[in-house]
C-alpha cells in the first residue's frame, strides 16, 4: 500500500466558474503543413469539393474545437490579407519571412471561414500590427464583418461571399514583445498602436471582442512590465490579454517536466495581478480576462527546423514543427488543461497550438491518412467532458520535490459539473514518476449518481508515441475502483491520466 494519497471533496455548491467553452480552442497558422497538405489538399483521396481533407475534418470535429486562431502566429506580422482573397489565379506568391517559406495564397481567409463552418467552429482572427497598422486592420474588419455598401464589404461580395463572416474575436497582433517578431515593438510603441487600432476597430463593429498582446512567455525579460505598460494604454478598449507558453523536456527529466504547471500557475497569477493593478489604477469597473491563445509542448523538432529554415528556405509547405508527441507530453497536456480549469474564472479562451501537422494533435501523411498523436486524447476528453461548471478541488494531497520545483503535488485534479446532462467528471493526473497514489473522492450532494466510465492512459515507456497506422498511446477503460455511498476510491497508477465520469 502506497503512503502517497490524494483526497478530494466535490461539492456542487463550491463553484469556480461557468467554463467558457472557448478554452478548448486551437490554432491554424500558415506554417509548414498546417494549411497546405494539412487541412487543405486538393487531389488528396479524401478531399471534398473545396479541397478540404475530410479525414482531417473528422478528427477536428472529434476534438470539438469551438474557436480557431488564424492566420498566425509569427506569420501574421508580415501578412497582406488582400493577397489571400479573390480569384485564385490572381493571388500573389510571397516570401513568407517568419518561417522562410513560400506562401502561394491559394488558401486564404474566405476558404478558412468556409472550413471553420464545416468543422463546427469559429474564427479568432489576428491582424498584422508588425509591418502594418490601423488602416489595414480596419479594412480587414470591414471586409469580414460589414454587411455591404462599402468598398471592402462589396469586395467580399464580389469574391462570392454575400454574407459577412461575422468574426467576433480579434487579436491585436502577435507576440509583439518578441525580438524575433517582424515589426517587434517596445511596450510603449505597441501599447499606443494597439490602443488606437482597438478604438478604430470598435467604431466599425462595436460587437467585436479584442485581445491585446501579453508576453510571449514567462521568461521574457520584459515580463511582467510589458503587461502593466501596454494595458495602461489598452485597458479601456480591449477585452482580453493574451498569454503564450510552450514547454519542453530538453533535460530529459520527466519528474521535473511534469512539475512545469507550477510555473504556469505563477504565470497566470502574475498576469491576473497585472490586470487587476491597472484596473485599480484606472478606477475601472471592468474585469480583464485572459486568452491563453498559444500553449503546448514544443521542443522535439526544433533543431531540424532551424536547419530547414536556414539551409532549405522558400519551400511550399515544408515539414516544420512536426513534433512527435510522447506519452509524457500527453500527461503535461492533461495537467495544463486542469490548470486552466482551476483558473476558469479568468481564463476564458485558450488555444492548443496548433491543430494539424504543426505541433499538433492531428497529423497527416501527404499520400495517406490522418492520425492522432498522444496529446489528442487528453485534449479530446477534456474538451468533450469539461463543459459546465468547474468545481473547487478541495484537495488534501501528498507532495514531492523535483530538480527545479518544490512541494509538487503528486496528483492534480479537478471536477466539472455538467448540470444540463446531470454528469460530473473528474480529471486527474498522478505525476509522481515513482509511486502509485491512493485516491478517494467524496461526491457529497451528487445523490444517485453512478459511474458512467473510467478511462485511463498509462504506459511503462514515457517516450511511447503514436505513428501513422500504429497507435500505442490511447485511453483504455479501468475497472479497478470502488464507488459506494458517494465515496469513490481507486489507486492512480504512477504517471497516469484519469477521466472518471459519473451520471444519473
Ligand atoms: O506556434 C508557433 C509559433 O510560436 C507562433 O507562430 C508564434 O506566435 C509562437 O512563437
Amino acid at each position: 500500500m502506497s503512503h502517497r494519497n490524494a483526497r478530494m471533496i466535490i461539492d456542487k455548491e463550491l463553484k469556480i466558474a461557468q467554463i467558457d467553452k472557448r478554452i478548448y480552442g486551437s490554432f491554424i497558422e500558415h506554417l509548414g503543413r498546417a494549411v497546405y497538405n494539412g487541412i487543405y489538399q486538393p487531389g488528396h483521396m479524401t478531399a471534398d469539393e473545396d479541397g478540404f481533407r475530410k479525414d482531417v475534418m473528422e478528427l477536428v470535429k472529434e476534438l470539438e474545437v469551438p474557436i480557431i486562431r488564424y492566420p498566425g502566429g509569427n506569420f501574421v506580422s508580415n501578412f497582406y490579407w488582400e493577397d489571400s482573397v479573390g480569384p485564385k489565379e490572381d493571388r500573389k506568391k510571397r516570401l513568407e519571412l517568419a518561417w522562410r517559406s513560400l506562401e502561394t495564397n491559394e488558401f486564404g481567409l474566405n476558404e478558412f471561414s468556409k472550413w471553420t463552418k464545416k468543422v463546427d467552429s469559429e474564427i479568432m482572427m489576428a491582424v498584422n500590427l508588425g509591418t502594418r497598422g490601423i488602416s489595414d486592420a480596419c479594412n480587414l474588419l470591414e471586409y469580414c464583418n460589414h454587411e455591404s455598401g462599402s468598398y471592402y464589404s462589396d469586395l467580399r461580395i464580389s469574391h462570392g461571399y454575400q454574407e459577412p463572416h461575422k468574426v467576433k474575436t480579434w487579436c491585436l497582433g502577435n507576440e509583439m514583445d518578441g525580438p524575433w517578431q517582424i515589426g517587434h515593438k517596445t511596450a510603449k510603441e505597441y501599447g499606443r498602436l494597439a490602443e488606437e487600432t482597438a478604438k478604430a476597430m470598435k467604431l466599425i463593429d462595436p460587437s467585436i471582442e479584442l485581445v491585446t498582446c501579453g508576453s510571449s512567455n514567462i521568461q521574457m525579460p520584459t515580463f511582467p512590465e510589458w503587461e502593466a505598460t501596454t494595458l495602461d494604454y489598452t485597458y479601456d478598449y480591449v477585452d482580453y490579454i493574451s498569454l503564450h507558453q510552450y514547454y519542453g523536456n530538453a533535460d530529459n527529466d520527466t519528474e521535473d517536466f511534469l512539475a512545469l504547471t507550477q510555473d504556469l500557475e505563477e504565470f497566470l497569477h502574475t498576469v491576473i495581478a497585472a490586470c487587476d493593478y491597472i484596473k485599480a489604477k484606472k478606477r475601472s469597473k471592468k474585469k480583464m480576462n485572459l486568452s491563453f491563445d498559444e500553449w503546448n509542448v514544443w521542443f522535439h523538432a526544433m533543431q531540424e527546423d532551424s536547419e530547414t529554415m536556414e539551409k532549405r528556405p522558400w519551400q511550399i509547405a515544408p515539414h516544420l514543427l512536426e513534433d512527435i508527441y510522447t506519452f509524457e507530453d500527453a500527461l503535461l497536456v492533461g495537467l495544463i488543461l486542469i490548470t486552466f480549469l482551476k483558473h476558469s474564472d479568468r481564463v476564458k479562451m485558450a488555444c492548443l497550438a496548433q491543430l494539424v501537422n504543426v505541433i499538433a494533435p492531428i497529423m497527416t501523411d501527404n499520400e495517406g491518412g490522418a492520425w492522432k498523436q498522444s496529446i489528442f486524447y487528453p485534449f479530446m476528453q477534456v474538451s468533450k467532458y469539461g463543459r459546465g461548471t468547474a468545481l473547487v478541488p478541495v484537495m488534501n494531497v501528498t507532495k514531492h520535490d523535483t530538480a527545479k520545483h518544490i512541494d509538487v503535488t503528486d496528483v492534480e485534479s479537478i471536477a466539472v459539473y455538467n448540470e444540463e446532462k446531470e454528469e460530473v467528471t473528474i480529471f486527474a493526473v498522478n505525476r509522481n514518476t515513482k509511486e502509485n497514489v491512493a485516491f478517494d473522492a467524496d461526491l457529497r450532494g451528487f445523490v444517485d449518481y453512478r459511474i458512467l466510465e473510467y478511462s485511463v492512459m498509462e504506459q511503462e515507456d514515457m517516450k511511447a508515441v503514436n505513428l501513422l497506422n500504429k497507435e500505442t498511446v490511447r485511453p483504455v477503460s479501468k475497472t479497478a475502483y470502488r464507488f459506494e455511498d458517494g465515496k469513490f476510491e481507486t489507486v492512480l497508477g504512477k504517471c497516469s491520466w484519469n477521466v472518471i465520469r459519473f451520471g444519473k
